[in-house]
């Protein structure tokens, strides 16, 4: 093999962090043929994990698709886990006690860091209301590969704007175990990125996160301007 395609096809990849002890027995390591430096080589931009968390109605998934959008855009390689969306299928099993929303938050840190080893810049939108859990999904992957971004709106802006009823609902009692009525949400203490989603807007929101790839050179900087 020349040495052009050797830089860019390794035989290590990254070995597993985290308690990765398997239930089963006589399991195997097995390293992959291609690692994230040979994807990011050829594909012009690093892979991360964005994880946005805050409370429901937050602007977690829009924030999170206008980001996506505007790196499609760019031609950049990405994919949003939704909760709502991961909750009809890898996740239809869980509901929201506090057992069930830290084995969602398990199964998405895992799966974001799959994306992460394929290269790709994952966003992920879930309440993951508890400090312990982000922190463990952050736990999984080396430091500068997660990015963690609160979706700051205060409560009383998620409530009136309670863009799928459940507000309301929860207030009424019709559903129990709510994030921020009857079940805490621990804001993150030094996230990477603090955004008021309440009240800045969503252009200005997407800039801060494309600004915070470009300063940590996870994507490529922006041309000067020709004069
Ligand atoms: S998490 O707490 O486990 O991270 P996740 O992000 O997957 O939650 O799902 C939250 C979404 O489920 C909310 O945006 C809301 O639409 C819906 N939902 C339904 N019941 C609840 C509840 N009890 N608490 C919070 N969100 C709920």
């Amino acid at each position: 093999m020349e040495n052009g395609s050797q830089s860019r096809i390794k035989t290590m990849s990254a070995a597993p962090k985290g308690d990765t002890t398997p239930k089963g027995t006589n399991i195997v390591w097995h390293d992959a043929s291609v690692d994230r430096q040979g994807r990011a080589s050829q594909r012009g931009h690093r892979s991360a994990i964005l994880w946005f968390t805050g409370l429901s109605g937050s602007g977690k998934s829009t924030l999170a698709n206008a980001v996506n959008a505007a790196l499609f855009e760019q031609g950049i390689a990405t994919y949003v886990l939704d909760g709502d969306n991961i909750r009809h299928g890898l996740c239809k099993d869980l509901g929201f006690s506090d057992a069930d929303r830290e084995e969602n938050i398990r199964r998405i840190g895992e799966v974001a860091k799959l994306f992460l080893d394929a290269g790709i810049i994952v966003l992920t939108a879930f309440v993951s209301p508890f400090r312990a859990d982000r922190d463990k999904a952050r736990g999984l992957v080396e430091a500068g590969d997660f990015i963690e971004i609160h979706c700051a709106a205060d409560l009383s802006i998620c409530e009136e704007r309670d863009t799928k009823g459940l507000y309301a609902k929860a207030r009424a009692g019709e559903i129990k175990d709510f994030t921020g009525i009857s079940s805490p949400y621990e804001a993150p203490e030094s996230p990477e990125l603090n955004i008021n989603t309440g009240n800045q807007d969503l252009e200005s929101c997407v800039n801060v996160v494309i600004k915070q790839l470009q300063d940590q050179q996870l994507i490529p900087a922006p041309h000067p301007p020709v004069s």
